[in-house]
């Protein structure tokens, strides 16, 4: 008898590096590796975590009743058509487990969020990547990897960690070109920073259509990483897929009263949005002046690129040295890159003087 082994595709899993939270004989002065708010979280959210600390003996409600009520107010949806999560990364594996098994493709772009192929092999499935263009989901090269064993395309719209976008005409027509059978996974985990006009996050797709969801995330601009809370936003028949595979309890009592706390502080919310709005521009302007190639970003990151593997290292090596961590992403494929954080003004501006000494001295 040989010892237990694992499903096929689990050994195929190269396991998710999160970004670095320390750094070895250094205080950290910026952690700008994991896309976290700039702000922290919000006051009243922390307060309404604080008082839970009392009821933690009891289990929390199943179905996050409160919370997704408050996500319909806010962001006008019906929450019979909401399931809440232990991040948007727990939907997003349970949206995998429901819909792809062995034989199973599931399409996602070049650059595109980790978890999508990984979620893949761990169901079983074939992650199938499509080359992007100028490090942008190209809708086209999406379209001509679908097959018969296509079940589920992921696109992370804002994507992480390139930073680009696509308009909601392209969405449509990726959606448009997909059959109907396959499953549209729309991951809009940084919707909340962008404002271009010609963005929509995937609510009005989601509306029109039954193969399509929506993932979101309180990780980033309401800064609740820590607690673990994302939502989908899906057709009926989805939802109720979703009900019967969660956990009954996936989403903890602290995470759903600090996310109902975070939603109605819109003060707080405005604030980590004027802060990227005034911050990324600010950095991609200086980096560009330093002769560094950041990309256009819409998220509250920026993806800075190089020019070599080796050089991309030493200014990471740099940053590191001065108190601040970026993140490494030869994992996405992008090894002469950099993803850095937006953070607070002194934290920006901390880079910035980092990495102009490295330009300096190298
Ligand atoms: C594109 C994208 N999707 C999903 C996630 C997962 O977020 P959560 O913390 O909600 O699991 C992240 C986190 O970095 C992300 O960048």
């Amino acid at each position: 008898m040989s010892a237990p082994s694992p499903r096929p595709g689990i050994m195929k899993i190269a396991p998710y590096v999160p970004g670095k939270d320390s750094i070895e004989g250094k205080v950290t002065i910026a952690k700008l590796s994991s896309n976290e708010g700039a702000l922290g979280p919000s006051p009243k959210a922390m307060a309404a975590y604080a008082k839970a600390a009392a009821e933690l003996h009891r289990y929390p409600d199943g179905d996050s009743t409160n919370l997704r009520a408050a996500i319909g107010r806010h962001y006008g949806l019906d929450p019979k058509r909401i399931v809440c999560g232990a991040g948007s990364d727990e939907l997003l594996n349970l949206l995998v487990r429901a819909y792809c098994g062995p034989g199973d493709e599931l399409i996602y772009s070049q650059h595109g969020f980790l978890m999508y192929a990984i979620n893949a092999l761990g169901a079983g499935a074939t992650p199938v990547a499509a080359t992007e263009t100028d490090y942008r989901a190209d809708v086209d090269a999406l379209l001509a990897k679908v097959s018969d064993r296509t079940r589920m395309v992921c696109l992370a719209n804002p994507n992480n960690p390139t930073g680009s976008y696509l308009a909601k005409e392209d969405v449509r027509r990726l959606h448009a070109g997909l059959p109907r059978n396959v499953l549209l996974v729309i991951d809009a985990a940084y919707a909340e920073y962008v404002s271009r006009n010609d963005y929509e996050s995937g609510v009005e797709l989601v509306d029109q259509a039954d193969n399509v969801v929506m993932t979101r995330t309180f990780s980033k601009i309401y800064g609740l990483g820590g607690v673990r809370l994302g939502w989908m936003y899906a057709p009926a028949a989805i939802v109720d897929v979703i009900n019967r595979l969660r956990q009954p309890f996936n989403v903890t009592l602290p995470a759903q009263v600090a996310g109902v706390a975070a939603l109605e502080d819109i003060a707080h919310s405005d604030a980590s949005r004027t802060n990227n709005d005034i911050w990324l521009p600010w950095l991609s302007a200086e980096l560009t002046k330093l002769g560094l190639k950041p990309l256009p970003s819409v998220g509250n990151f920026i993806l800075v690129g190089f020019g070599s593997k080796e050089r991309a290292q030493a200014a990471n090596d740099q940053m590191m040295n001065d108190g601040l961590i970026p993140r490494l992403v030869a994992g996405y494929g992008l090894p002469e890159h950099l993803r850095i954080t937006i953070g607070s003004e002194a934290e920006v501006k901390v880079v910035r003087d980092s990495l102009a000494r490295f330009v300096a001295s190298s």
